[in-house]
């Protein structure tokens, strides 16, 4: 696992060093003005009506700005984002992500049934499959950690987080960055446990924990 992490935290913090310095310029006004053509599958206002597309809103910026790049540029496959991506230059992807980082997400509900697989799931892990619990990266919360890489799950699509997972347990989202974390994860998730977790952070308050 630690022998792992290394050449992640290595690739990282070269990424975060170029991230930062196209952000500190970024622009969330003209970011908005560039996300007239996001709005149609992401939400006017950031936060998808379709459930396997992913809301953007409230999502940490070097998050967004580092995940167009890897479209971009086809290591993170996806014909849709691909096609999106691959006119936008570097300045109008961190107008874009610090455009989307200013905005609120919308939180769902966690089915009843659901919540309490989801939530030991998320807080503990499961130890006998040696699945890490997925609060020490992506916190009590669900906001992430920002300038880690760690994105925000809190309020994500219950079907796009269900997919997401899939596609890291399948490899076909694996290959750049940091991805490699996920596609360990993943891979030891069964579809109900995935379900269930992807239920948990769709209605996971980032303030709740804070007031247990
Ligand atoms: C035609 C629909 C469509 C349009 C238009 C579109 N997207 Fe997407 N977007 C998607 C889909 C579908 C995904 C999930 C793809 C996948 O599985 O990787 C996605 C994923 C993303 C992600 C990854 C989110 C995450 O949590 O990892 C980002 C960032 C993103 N889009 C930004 C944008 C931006 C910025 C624009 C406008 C320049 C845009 N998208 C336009 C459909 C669209
Ligand atoms: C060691 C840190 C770590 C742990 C533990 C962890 N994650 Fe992640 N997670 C990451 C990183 C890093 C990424 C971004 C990877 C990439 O760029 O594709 C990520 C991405 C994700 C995504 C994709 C989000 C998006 O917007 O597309 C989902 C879903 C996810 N994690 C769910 C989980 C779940 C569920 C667990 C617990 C079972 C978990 N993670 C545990 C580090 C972690």
């Amino acid at each position: 696992m630690i022998a792992k992490l290394i050449p992640a935290l290595v690739a990282l913090l070269a990424l975060s060093s170029t991230a930062s310095a196209q952000l500190e310029n970024a622009d969330p006004m003209r970011g908005e003005s560039a996300a007239m053509v996001c709005a149609a599958c992401h939400g006017a206002d950031g936060n998808s009506a379709i459930p396997n597309y992913p809301n953007l809103a409230g999502q940490h910026a070097d998050y967004i700005y580092e995940q167009l790049q890897f479209y971009k540029s086809g290591e993170r496959a996806n014909a849709i984002m691909l096609g999106q991506a691959a006119g936008l230059d570097e300045q109008t992807m961190a107008d874009l992500a610090a455009y989307y980082a200013t905005l609120e997400s919308e939180i769902g509900e966690t089915p009843e049934e659901l919540l309490a697989t989801g939530r030991a799931i998320y807080m503990g892990g499961i130890a006998e499959k040696g699945v890490p619990a997925c609060v020490s990266c992506h916190g009590p919360g669900g906001m992430g950690i920002p300038s880690t890489g760690y994105p925000r799950l809190s309020g994500q699509k219950t079907q796009y987080t269900i997919e997401q997972l899939q596609l890291y347990r399948s490899g076909e989202r694996s290959g750049y960055g940091q991805a490699e974390v996920m596609n360990d994860i993943a891979s030891n998730l069964t579809d109900e446990e995935m379900q269930a977790v992807a239920n948990y952070v769709r209605g996971l308050y980032p303030a709740d924990v804070a007031a247990q």
